[in-house]
């Protein structure tokens, strides 16, 4: 059994024991989480030894016995909201004896470290991103011997399979097909907090997913920092001779464009989507899988960054601005139905006022469906924190608001090639708005919304969209009459 095994066997082994320390306590918990899709997964996973435990989920803080926190850090904004939450938890700790576990990104930051120690000595458990798996382990000591737990590692990383999760959708499954970031873009924190770049077996993705369909989920999300580097390190390190493929896990998926490929292949599974793919990675074999898989979504979330070559170059990103837009060109010449959305950051170091009409330039050109945009933050120990030329807040800002401007008139635009089209929805459930109608996502990621029998949820319907809003559709269901 390999160490990774071993481990988290013994992890089930203090599931074990807290449950027997905790039964008949009726103890609660609660979660709040931040961050990324990576971040929600992990959440899950949490959640799944937690509730092996004993512990049941409240939503509300008052109630419960034991607060998770799994944190973001890659822009400031998430920090200081943390900080106010656990300010806010120190009467109820010694109300409810509660036990408060941060874990997550912001926890693999030392001034981060610092800050909790001197000014949150309340705080039982600290748990980075690498000893997740161990949780376990932690709040036995706590409730077993009463410590305080820092469990921190300053690691490349392992991958820790057959977690317990406990998924927060009955309708789309998440997958982390590989863990940590290579790229070092200049502006970003989470090649520091999440360790090198690697892979899952593909056997162990495929099982979980077909895991997924046997449990009738109809849609998988494959889930990386960089989706399209899947298995490159472990390729190369065979290549070198530094690793060996002994039981021939490699043999048959030994690629991003494979895994898809294969995961078409399961039954059951009806859409295959993935973020984030790194426009320098984005390979031919990658689009042709993309075409000739009919799961797949022909919709690609391609982060952009920026429109200027000037700035990508700046931030290590290793694509030009032609370059990223050849990119969509060819996409497009063999997939015509494809669309695309996109991430930007405004008011990196250095940005003119040139560089920032570039990237105005890119997002009239491709006419985004989505743009996750972001204005530039600093983070600590990287390398766009010591560059010289910071961009004031108020131009950031100004800038911010102008691409939200047009971003916002393209998505209006587009909006309305939406009128009058039947459209496959995955339903959802029941909508937030209203709940006598239903929601449910198109393929390219629009939420429509319409009225139909909850017999519907998680199946995929035809809907006609008979009404368009910037961030949501009203439509009409497509009844199927056949004939005797
Ligand atoms: N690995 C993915 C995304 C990771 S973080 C990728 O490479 O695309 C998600 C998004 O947050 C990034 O795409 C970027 O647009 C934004 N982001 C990352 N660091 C940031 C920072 N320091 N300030 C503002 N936005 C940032
Ligand atoms: Fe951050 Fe770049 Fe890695 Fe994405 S690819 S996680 S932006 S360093
Ligand atoms: Fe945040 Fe960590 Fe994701 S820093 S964006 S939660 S990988």
């Amino acid at each position: 059994m390999s160490e990774e095994a071993e481990a988290v066997n013994l992890q089930k082994e203090y599931i074990e024991k807290v449950k027997n320390i905790i039964k008949n306590k009726e103890l609660k918990y609660t979660i709040l989480t931040l961050g990324c899709q990576l971040n929600e997964n992990d959440s899950e996973k949490i959640c799944g030894m937690v509730e092996q435990m004993g512990y049941t989920k409240t939503e509300k803080i008052e109630e419960a016995n034991l607060a998770i926190f799994n944190t973001c850090c890659v822009r400031e904004n998430a920090e200081e909201r943390l900080f106010g939450k656990i300010g806010e938890l120190k009467n109820l700790k010694e109300k409810n004896n509660l036990i408060i576990a941060i874990g997550g990104c912001m926890m693999q930051e030392e001034h981060i470290i610092e800050r909790l120690k001197k000014s949150f000595k309340y705080v039982d458990i600290i748990f980075g991103t690498h000893t997740l798996h161990k949780l376990p382990e932690d709040i036995f000591r706590v409730i077993e011997k009463r410590e305080k737990v820092k469990d921190i590692v300053d690691i490349d990383g392992y991958v820790y399979e057959n977690l317990p999760i406990k998924r927060t959708s009955k309708v789309t499954g998440s997958v982390t097909i590989m863990y940590g970031c290579n790229n070092f873009c200049t502006y970003c924190i989470v090649p520091f907090v999440r360790g090198r770049e690697r892979s899952r077996k593909p056997k162990d993705i495929i099982e979980e997913v077909k895991k997924l369909a046997s449990s009738g989920y109809k849609e998988v999300i494959l889930l990386g920092q960089n989706v399209n580097s899947y298995l490159c390190s472990e390729m190369n390190k065979i290549k070198q001779g530094k690793m060996q493929d002994v039981n021939g896990d490699f043999a048959k998926i030994y690629s991003f464009a494979k895994l898809l490929i294969e995961i078409n292949k399961i039954e059951g599974i009806e859409r295959i989507r993935f973020v984030s793919p790194h426009p320098k990675d984005f390979t031919d074999d990658v689009i042709e899988a993309i075409k000739n898989s009919d799961k797949v979504c022909k919709y690609i979330h391609l982060p952009l960054q920026s429109g200027s070559t000037k700035m990508l170059k700046k931030m290590n990103r290793n694509y030009t601005k032609e370059q990223y837009l050849e990119l969509i060109e060819k996409i497009k010449s063999k997939i015509p139905e494809i669309k695309f959305s996109t991430d930007i950051i405004v008011g990196f170091a250095g940005e003119t006022e040139e560089d920032f009409e570039n990237t105005l330039d890119v997002v009239r050109k491709v006419e985004f469906e989505q743009v996750f945009m972001f204005i530039y933050s600093r983070r600590v120990g990287t390398v766009g924190d010591k560059m010289p030329d910071q961009i004031p807040e108020d131009i950031k800002h100004k800038r911010f608001d102008r691409l939200k401007t047009l971003v916002e008139e393209i998505i209006a635009k587009n909006n309305k090639n939406y009128l009058g089209t039947t459209q496959k929805i995955l339903v959802e459930g029941p909508s937030k708005g209203n709940a006598k109608l239903l929601t449910g996502r198109t393929e390219t990621n629009k939420v429509v919304v319409f009225e139909g029998d909850e017999s519907l949820i998680n199946s995929i319907i035809d809907v006609k969209i008979i009404e368009d809003h910037m961030w949501y559709f009203n439509g009409e269901m497509i009844v199927t009459i056949h004939s005797i």
